[in-house]
């Protein structure tokens, strides 16, 4: 584990490197062909060469540009999130910005309407001053990779608590009202749940049994994906405890260590990542559905085992029998979600694009579709969201990124590099444009 931790780490340490060499240089960058109506298009609510930062003023950004508190070439957009206001139906969107080193000077941002050379605007949430430590405060935010919004207005802020594996504070999830800004909660992993310096805490998926209108939003559990410490962890809102679920499912197979997205591979072992449960109104058992990244297999596990604290003492042995192996993938795929009809969603990366298969299916090449193809635009979708508009309809939002480029050092900063698409559930699965 020490030595996986290692690579890790390095491969940071080398992504960084290599990026201020190549930094001027576009002599990787491939010819990208007009598509021409030959790939899905996805309406397109944001694109940007580079991601553009807002600051409370022009001399903090001159002071963090100063001293390498903000690197404009080493910040790497994951997660997209929404929440249409109640009261005009209007989307807030949100964007995280994980801390990998020290380049990145918040890590949870909303998207603006202000245009800069680079692409949009964003500023932080829910305040500059949550971020600005970098680690030292831990009150606030130290490094944020995914965020969920849930049905009652909330957003789960899962911080890993670490910046490039030093661990500066435990990790924690901070739940904010939207309606208000409001700090509602916090809970901050008890030892034992996580390894420091080892855990980095990736995906929060929020299961709310009793959602509005008729609920009171309280019956909630929060399963975390730790991608580098090879686990999930399950939070009881209710009852304030959580315990770790691990064992050889949650881990990564080295013969999918080896990622390549548009012909551009780089090295990366890393376990869960992927975490969604089956929709409570569906009249189907519940399950816990996963999968890392760095494996072919997807996985799932009954929710009343995964729920119950007790079946979870006895470390990797613990209820082994009730994980089921529901298929093989044969390639990678990086965030995923469930639409509300059980159809579970993930980005493929060969061929690249948007797959989407019915929880009631077996889980075989046949049944996983296509339902967006699209090399250019979705070279890596990192962030995905099924959100259900106020007009009662489901969309998909996804967050792309080129990660590939990131982590080999020959991001292009003269292309759009980033992207948050959107499309109509009902559109992407019936084919129609969105
Ligand atoms: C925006 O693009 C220009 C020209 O490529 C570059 O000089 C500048 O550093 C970029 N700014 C950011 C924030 O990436
Ligand atoms: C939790 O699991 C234990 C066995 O590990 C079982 O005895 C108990 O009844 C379960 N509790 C609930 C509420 O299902």
């Amino acid at each position: 584990m020490y030595i996986l931790q290692l690579c890790l780490g390095l491969l940071f340490i080398n992504c960084c490197v290599c990026r201020m060499v190549h930094l001027s240089s576009s002599d990787n960058a491939q010819p990208e062909s007009n598509p021409n109506n030959e790939y899905k298009q996805l309406q397109i609510i944001f694109e940007a060469k580079n991601l553009e930062f807002g600051f409370p003023s022009e001399s903090e950004r001159q002071a963090v540009l100063n001293d390498g508190r903000y690197n404009p070439h080493s910040v790497l957009p994951i997660d997209v999130d929404v929440y249409y206001s109640p009261k005009n139906g209007l989307p807030s969107i949100f964007v995280t910005i994980p801390r990998f080193g020290p380049g990145t000077p918040y890590s949870l941002a909303y998207l603006t309407d202000v245009q800069r050379p680079n692409g949009t605007e964003l500023q932080p949430y829910p305040s500059y001053e949550w971020h600005s430590s970098h680690g030292r405060d831990c009150n606030g935010l130290t490094s944020v990779c995914r965020v969920h919004i849930d049905p009652c207005g909330r957003i789960w802020i899962l911080d890993s608590g670490e910046i490039n594996n030093v661990q500066f504070c435990s990790p924690q999830i901070v739940v904010i009202d939207l309606g208000t800004n409001q700090l509602m909660h916090r809970y901050r992993l008890p030892a034992g749940t996580f390894k420091p310096t080892i855990s980095r805490f990736v995906t929060p998926y929020v299961d709310v049994a009793d959602p509005p209108p008729k609920g009171l939003c309280q019956r909630v559990f929060v399963y975390m994906a730790d991608a580098t410490g090879f686990g999930i962890v399950v939070y009881d809102v209710m009852n304030q405890h959580s315990w770790r679920i691990e064992n050889k499912y949650t881990y990564p197979d080295p013969d999918f260590s080896t990622h390549t997205i548009a012909g551009q591979s780089f090295e990366l072992l890393e376990g869960t990542i992927g975490v969604t449960v089956t929709p409570i109104n569906l009249e189907l058992p519940r399950f816990l559905y996963f999968h890392t990244f760095s494996n072919e297999l997807q996985m799932a596990i009954p929710l009343n085992i995964v729920n119950n604290r007790s079946n979870w003492n006895n470390g990797l042995d613990s209820v082994l029998s009730k994980f089921s192996v529901l298929g093989k993938r044969g390639v990678q795929c990086a965030a995923s979600a469930m639409t509300s009809a059980g159809v579970l969603l993930c980005g493929h990366y060969e061929p690249i694009g948007l797959f989407g298969w019915d929880i009631r299916t077996p889980y075989t090449p046949e049944n996983r579709i296509l339902l967006a193809h699209n090399p250019i635009a979705l070279q890596f979708v990192s962030g995905l969201k099924v959100i259900k508009n106020p007009w009662g309809r489901e969309e998909v939002w996804m967050l792309s990124n080129r990660v590939q480029r990131a982590f080999t050092g020959t991001i292009n900063f003269n292309e759009i590099n980033y992207r948050i698409l959107r499309c109509g559930v009902d559109e992407l699965l019936q084919g129609r444009p969105c």
